[in-house]
């Protein structure tokens, strides 16, 4: 059994804001069948804190930046978590990030540096006999492990996953001392980039192994179009980084057994739940295909691609139920499309539930993203007979396979990818989707072949497992 300690800033189904909630959630069930003992270190935010059970105390801080704090070993949804009972940090309505007003929290460089501080001295000292051998951290609100790990002297092994490298925690060098670094590694091969401080950047320099959450968006990463001006970094640890494709929960997502929907175990069971979504969402009948969104509206995912593309659907009888929310702008674009289009239905909001009936009552989900690390609702999809198209990009390149007139005579597509990522593509991409839509015969094959690709944890799990053990043997 190799010990591992996961030390992330949300976890599903505790505390989620994205996808990486969910794969913090997902790890630990699917690395126990490759023998691997697996702890999840979280900010005990109120949900968490909440949910604890079996409650016992494994570590105290006198002063854990700013005030006394306590680390609780409990149990949770299924999950074996350590959480930081830090009220002055983490006891806050709001997202793990935000205020309820949408703004970031003033101290979240120091919140998630205590994060990382945390997840060292558990490496260093363990919690109660129990000794990790490998420090996993996700994104940038881990990236100071190793810092702090290096200013005691050394520790266990560490991975840094890149979920987003998007965002990276940077901040002003003035908080050199508040974050509790070593003023003497303000440079380039420690915390500092572009002047500024970035637990991103330390993490990626510092951390024994790299890995992110798709092979071609590690390649991506590589590049001055994706690596956000990190690429330079990425190149220089291009000996330690990899590309773990992400799984999809095959049980929460389970066409035949998910209580949010009627089941189905074939394509032809998508109907009534066609059905269903059509008056849940107040579209009409149609002749064209249902297709769904269900996303985070930001410039990243290019729902602002979805404006301009949509004619090509509507001209063909199709139509569109969306599901999201996020940046203001593209809510109120999505809201007055709806309001304006009898064959454009629009949510805003979060809603787990729906989600499932989207994607369940969906003939095909768009996923037009300016890039995606991985992205798992083509995964759902996928797993529901519901054709993803996708942008050529990241893990959406990964898991879909073009419906190419050849792959199709192979019986190998699952769905549509375009590229470049534009209106002008998506729309010739939507064309292309209403076209095979008309083709019942074909249509059909894709929907199997979508529904039998695999989507589990299985390959990775094993991934992650040889990396854990060859980073476990080299200490
Ligand atoms: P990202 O993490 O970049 O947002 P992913 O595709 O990896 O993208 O993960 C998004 C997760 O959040 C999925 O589980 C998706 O179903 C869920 N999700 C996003 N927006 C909503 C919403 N409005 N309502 C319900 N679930 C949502
Ligand atoms: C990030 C990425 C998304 C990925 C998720 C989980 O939120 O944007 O593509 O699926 O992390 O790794």
């Amino acid at each position: 059994m190799i010990r591992v300690l996961s030390i992330a800033s949300e976890c599903a189904p505790l505390v989620k804001t994205g996808g990486l909630a969910d794969v913090a959630g997902a790890l630990p069930a699917a690395l126990a069948a490759e023998g691997v003992g697996m702890r999840t270190l979280l900010p005990g935010y109120p949900a968490v804190m909440d949910a604890l059970q079996d409650v016992s105390e494994v570590y105290y801080f006198h002063d854990l930046f700013g005030a006394p704090a306590r680390v609780m070993a409990g149990r949770a949804a299924g999950l074996d978590l350590l959480a930081i009972d830090a009220p002055h940090l983490f006891a806050r309505t709001g997202n793990p990030y935000m205020a309820p007003d949408g703004r970031d929290w003033p101290d979240n460089p120091e919140r998630f540096a205590a994060l990382s501080w945390v997840g060292a001295h558990l490496g260093v000292h363990g919690a109660l006999g129990w000794h990790p051998q490998v420090l996993h951290g996700h994104d940038w609100q881990a990236g100071f492990v190793t810092e702090y790990l290096r200013q005691m002297g050394g520790g266990p092994a560490t991975v840094l996953t890149i979920h987003n490298i998007a965002f990276t925690g940077a901040t002003d060098p003035g908080r050199i001392g508040s974050l509790r670094l070593d003023p003497w590694r303000f440079h380039m091969e420690g915390y500092e980039f572009y002047g500024g401080i970035s637990p991103l950047k330390a993490g990626l320099m510092g951390a024994d192994a790299l890995t992110t959450v798709s092979p071609t968006y590690a390649e991506e990463l590589m590049t001055p179009e994706f690596g956000m001006g990190l690429d330079g970094v990425m190149r220089y640890r291009r000996e330690a980084l990899s590309g773990i494709l992400n799984g999809i929960d095959t049980d929460a997502w389970n066409p035949a057994t998910d209580p949010a929907i009627r089941p189905y175990d074939s394509p032809m069971g998508k109907a009534a739940n066609k059905a269903a979504l059509r008056a849940e969402m107040g579209l009409p009948d149609a002749d064209g295909p249902l297709c769904v969104i269900v996303s985070r509206m930001t410039h990243q995912k290019g729902l602002d691609l979805v404006l301009g593309a949509l004619p090509a659907l509507l001209d063909h009888g199709g139509q569109l139920a969306v599901l999201g929310s996020g940046d203001p702008g593209l809510e109120q674009a999505f809201r007055a499309l709806g309001e304006q289009n009898a064959n454009v239905a629009v949510r805003i909001g979060y809603d787990e539930a729906l989600s499932h009936r989207l994607i369940a009552g969906g003939d095909a989900i768009l996923v037009p993203s300016r890039f995606e690390p991985c992205g798992l609702t083509q995964m759902y999809g996928l797993r529901y007979g519901t054709v993803p198209v996708v942008a050529l990009t990241g893990g959406l390149a990964d898991t879909v396979i073009n419906a190419s007139p050849a792959a199709l005579a192979r019986d190998a597509a699952t769905g549509l990818q375009f590229s470049p990522v534009t209106a002008d593509a998506l729309r010739g991409a939507l064309t292309r989707l209403c076209l095979l839509y008309r083709d019942r015969d074909t249509w059909a094959r894709l929907q199997r072949n979508a529904m039998s690709h695999p989507v589990g944890w299985d390959q990775s799990a094993r991934a992650y497992g040889a990396l854990y053990a060859r980073l476990a043997t080299n200490r």
